[in-house]
This record gives C-alpha cells, sequence and structure tokens, in this order.
C-alpha cells in the first residue's frame, strides 16, 4: 500500500511517498481503508524533530486522525461502514493515518454522522472534542456568559467559536491578519479582533461595554496569554489548550489575582467515558447542523509536503486534509 513517511527528521522535503507492506490486523482490530486525513500541527512537531514527549521511532507514518471505510466487517462495524479514526497511539506513537491502510482497536472508532463527507469527518476529533471539552468540561462556559476564543482560523479556536455559540454564548475571536477576519465572523463569532491592527483588551472592554469575559480558551499561547489573562473579568476562567505562537509567556500578576481561574487542558487526559459524552453530543450537532468542521482545501496524499508547507505559511483557514 502506498505510505507518506520519513527515515529522518527535518523539513517538509523529508516526507517521502513509499509502498510498504499492509498492516495485519490483530484479533482484535479493524482494518480501515483511509480516505482523508487531517494534517495536525503536531505532524509538523514531530516531523521537525521536536516532539519532546517520547522518543519517535524511524521511519515514522504521521497522521494523527482521519476518516475511511471499514474494509472487513467485526464488533460494532460492518464492511462499507464510513468511520473517524482517532485517538491512542496513532501517529504519535506508532504509525499513523498517512497510509491507505490501518489496522485500528473499535475503540478508536466512531461512525462518520450523516451530512458530511469523509474530508470534513477526518478534521472532527482533535478539533471539536478539545473545544467542547475545554469549554464545558474544564470552563465550564454558560449560554448568555462572554467567551474569548483565540485562533479562529485554527482547527481548535474555530471549532471553539463554533461550540460557544451552540452553548448559548457570546463570542469574541481573533484572528492574525484582515484575510481572515470575514471567515471567523462566518464561523458566528459575535466579534473578530483582528491581532495585526486591534488591541485586545481594549476592544474586549468596548464590545462586552466595559465587563470584560467570563471565560478565554487560548489556542497561541506566547505573548497573546497576557492579553487574554487582562480581558477576563473577577472570577473568570481562562483554559490554556495550545502554544502555536509560542510555549512561555511573562504574565501580569495582577491579572492573577483579580482572582481568575487558570486551566490548563490536556485531551489526553480526559477519562474516556467523559470523551465518549462529548462525542456523542458533537456527531449530534454535526448531523444536525449546529456545527460544521472548516476544511480549509484538500490535497492528494503525495502532496503532504505541500501541505505541510501550506499551514506552516499561516496560510490555512481551517484544516489542511489529504485524500486517497
Ligand atoms: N491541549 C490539548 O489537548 C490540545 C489539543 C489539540 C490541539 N492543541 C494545541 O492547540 C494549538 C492549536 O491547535 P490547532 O489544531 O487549532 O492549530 P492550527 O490549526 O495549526 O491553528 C493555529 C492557528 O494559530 C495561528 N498562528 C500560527 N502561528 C502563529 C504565531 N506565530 N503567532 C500567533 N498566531 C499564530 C494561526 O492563525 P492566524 O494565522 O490567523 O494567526 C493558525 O490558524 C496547537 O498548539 C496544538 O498543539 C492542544
Amino acid at each position: 500500500m502506498k505510505a507518506v513517511r520519513f527515515h529522518e527528521f527535518g523539513s517538509e522535503d523529508v516526507l517521502r511517498l513509499e509502498e510498504i507492506p499492509e498492516p495485519t490486523p490483530s484479533p482484535s482490530e479493524t482494518l480501515v481503508r483511509i480516505k482523508a486525513v487531517a494534517v495536525n500541527p503536531a505532524d509538523l512537531v514531530i516531523r521537525a524533530g521536536h516532539w519532546r514527549l517520547w522518543p519517535i521511532p524511524l521511519p515514522f507514518v504521521l497522521g494523527v486522525e482521519g476518516a475511511g471505510i471499514v474494509e472487513k466487517g467485526r464488533g460494532r462495524f460492518k464492511a462499507g461502514d464510513q468511520v473517524i479514526v482517532s485517538g491512542g497511539p496513532l501517529g504519535s506513537r506508532t504509525d499513523g493515518l498517512y497510509a491507505e491502510l490501518v489496522a485500528v482497536p473499535e475503540t478508536l472508532l466512531v461512525p462518520v454522522p450523516k451530512g458530511i463527507s469523509l474530508e470534513q469527518a477526518a478534521t472532527v476529533p482533535s478539533a471539536f472534542l478539545t473545544a467542547y471539552l475545554a469549554l464545558l468540561h474544564t470552563a465550564r462556559l454558560k449560554a448568555g456568559e462572554w467567551a474569548l476564543v483565540t485562533g479562529a482560523s485554527g482547527g481548535v479556536g474555530g471549532a471553539a467559536v463554533q461550540v460557544a455559540k451552540a452553548l448559548g454564548a457570546q463570542v469574541i475571536t481573533t484572528v492574525g491578519s484582515q484575510a481572515k477576519h470575514a471567515k471567523a465572523e462566518a464561523l458566528g463569532a459575535d466579534y473578530v479582533i483582528d491581532l495585526s491592527s486591534e488591541r485586545m483588551a481594549e476592544t474586549v472592554q468596548r464590545v462586552t461595554n466595559g465587563s470584560s469575559v467570563e471565560v478565554g480558551l487560548d489556542t497561541l499561547g506566547g505573548d497573546i496569554v497576557a492579553q487574554v489573562l487582562a480581558t477576563l473579568m473577577p472570577g473568570g476562567r481562562l483554559v490554556m489548550v495550545g502554544y502555536t505562537a509560542g510555549p512561555s509567556a511573562t504574565l501580569n500578576i495582577f491579572d492573577l489575582l483579580k482572582p481568575i481561574n487558570l486551566y490548563g487542558f490536556n485531551l489526553f487526559a480526559i477519562p474516556s467515558e467523559i470523551v465518549g459524552a462529548a462525542y456523542a453530543q458533537i456527531l449530534a450537532w454535526l448531523a444536525d447542523g449546529t456545527i460544521q468542521p472548516v476544511v480549509d482545501r484538500t490535497l492528494p496524499l503525495a502532496q503532504a509536503a505541500e501541505a505541510h508547507r501550506h499551514m506552516a505559511a499561516r496560510q490555512a483557514f481551517g484544516r489542511v486534509v489529504l485524500t486517497m
């Protein structure tokens, strides 16, 4: 079968389309023909050799989430069923989904909801589970509250804008350039801050009539966290999800002493029954159109390097998807 893998860490050029042996599923695994795989920021970190959590075995096949068709029926799924594949060790500890076939435990599969394509389905797990659980399980966002979500053009940020609206919140979000402003508005945000030209704290004060926000969800980190902290009202809750703008920050301690509650979020640390319940709500919202996956573009698997370049250049709005 065809797969994209790399034999050494480095730039996009290390990604190679190769012929590799098909996986042989164990008795507890299901064989899935992958049709679409979402490119995640973690893929770029792993490929570059910057993954710090554990050693990556070489050669390695990337891909932490995707969608495809069950090859041979087993357990809850029959041959031909469309499934979303995500979670576990795939694409970070063991070979992932930049491949035509994968053998996966059934626990990593959910059915593709009606009304969405396999390309859209591939982008659902990390973006929507993170957004939903960070906002609801961690920050306890309630209807009527103000939420500030950074990075609307990112997979998680774009999902978080939609989830916060679905939960009945009023949502302010951010983009890095004017070019992405209209697309962020189309996600349903009540106000979009263009960080290239607007100051976050002043704008939030104005938009909320001086009352600040109850909940912040930050996907960017770096210098942006301090700005988000400054927008929280006393008793506010800030969930730290990502660090796209950098892993270090200088914070104003006064902003912490309002006081506010600061939470670190890790999707893999959430108990599986809570993730399962979140998945059920997300699949229901996808099926009735309350939320929609945002796909920036699809490219053939052979153009994985081009997909990585496009993401690194901050040109994407939503996920880039590789198709087979
Ligand atoms: N904690 C968890 O469990 C968990 C789960 C999923 C993801 N994450 C993390 O959450 C973060 C976001 O994930 P994602 O999938 O949404 O990423 P993504 O799709 O790559 O989006 C990141 C967004 O960040 C903005 N950005 C990129 N470089 C930037 C920079 N130098 N300064 C400021 N903004 C920049 C870009 O928007 P603009 O160009 O418009 O600025 C981009 O659209 C990542 O760090 C990821 O690792 C964490």
